[in-house]
């Protein structure tokens, strides 16, 4: 038996591919959305609710009449720099409306719950790749409020038996095989779609941030992962996990690849030259992060079926030359 699960945040760019994957899978799903950063054509419009997080009267009807039985919460403020200028918009939207959703969940018994956690809750390594072991020191607020929901769900599920995942992700990117859905942030900071947007025309050139990080090639590393094998991830978390079962992994290749690769690689795939202009540094930014993703195959049965950047880079420049304007299409 299929469950029936809400996704919260599921019309942003990771919720919309989970909710497409569930729903080839036979799950029955429902998105809770504000639309904030979500797209409501990125879902289907008949199991789309529009309500916010704070919200709890909606949020607990939705439960209730749909007899939810997990959750996967992916509604969360994610850039790194806006934290910095703005902690308390994160605070508020990443922790107080996590907590209030959390008294939902627990008010209607469900237990399990799927959370999107980040690597930038290690804040800058003392190694990698990194294991789940590595000592969590976030750097900037959001990487501080995603471990912060992560030690709630810690002591909630051992009160109150809520099983919980806490997903670490790495660098998420590409876009549905189909071309069906993709990445559409406004504005967007991401280094793929930025560096698609040049050859589009639409940005004049990219920016390198950094050149004399301590890298071979003295720009930043990444372990960018296929937001299909991210998405899966999540599936089989929902799947496996019990009443009070803890589950932390990270979820990367565990293949790094530099600015300037990404760069030569997007080249490759599209045939066209990029436009860039070697700039400082981008306050926050870590030298390397990669993950060691171990972990999570082994508990979750998880295998990324996107090991080479350049097919990454395909699905994404698929999606974009596509969908110039995003979902305004
Ligand atoms: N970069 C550039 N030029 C740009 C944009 C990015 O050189 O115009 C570089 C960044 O400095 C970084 C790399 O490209 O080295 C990747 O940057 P992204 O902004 O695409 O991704 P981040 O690694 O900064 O961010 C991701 C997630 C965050 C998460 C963070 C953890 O998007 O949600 O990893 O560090 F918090």
């Amino acid at each position: 038996m299929k469950h029936r699960v809400l996704v919260v945040g599921g019309a942003g760019y990771i919720g919309s591919h989970t909710v497409k994957l569930l729903q080839n899978q036979g799950y029955e799903v429902w998105v809770y959305d504000n639309l904030s950063m979500g797209h409501k054509e990125s879902v289907s419009p008949d199991c789309l609710i529009v309500g916010d997080l704070k919200d709890k009267d909606r949020l607990d009807h939705a439960i209730m009449i749909h007899r939810i039985e997990g959750v996967i919460h992916f509604a969360a403020s994610a850039f790194v720099g806006e934290s910095v200028t703005e902690p308390a918009k994160y605070y508020q939207n990443n922790v107080v409306n996590t907590l209030s959703l959390l008294e939902v969940v627990r008010k209607q018994g469900i237990k399990k719950f799927v959370f999107s956690s980040t690597c930038a809750t290690y804040g800058t390594p003392d190694r990698v790749p990194i294991t789940e072991d590595t000592p969590q020191n976030p750097i900037n607020p959001y990487g501080e409020t995603k471990l912060i929901v992560e030690k709630v769900l810690r002591d909630y599920a051992r009160a109150y038996q809520i099983g919980y995942a806490a997903l670490r992700y790495f660098n998420a990117s590409g876009a549905a095989a189909d071309g069906s859905i993709g990445e559409d942030h406004s504005p967007e900071t991401h280094l793929i779609p930025l560096i698609l947007e040049t050859i589009l025309g639409k940005r004049k050139e990219i920016e390198i941030f950094g050149t004399d990080y301590p890298t071979p090639d003295g720009t930043c590393i990444r372990d960018y992962i296929h937001v299909d094998d991210l998405a899966q991830a999540h599936i089989l978390a929902l799947d496996i996990l019990k009443p009070g079962q803890e589950i932390k992994v990270n979820l990367g290749i565990g293949q790094g690849y530099s600015v300037r690769q990404v760069i030569a690689a997007t080249e490759k795939v599209t045939g066209k030259k990029v436009k860039y202009k070697e700039s400082p540094r981008r306050a926050g930014d870590p030298a390397e992060l990669v993950a060691n993703p171990a972990k999570a195959m082994k508990e979750l049965g998880w295998k990324p079926k996107y090991l080479d950047i350049e097919t990454i880079i395909e699905t994404a420049w698929n999606w974009h030359r596509k969908h110039p304007n995003g979902f305004r299409n």
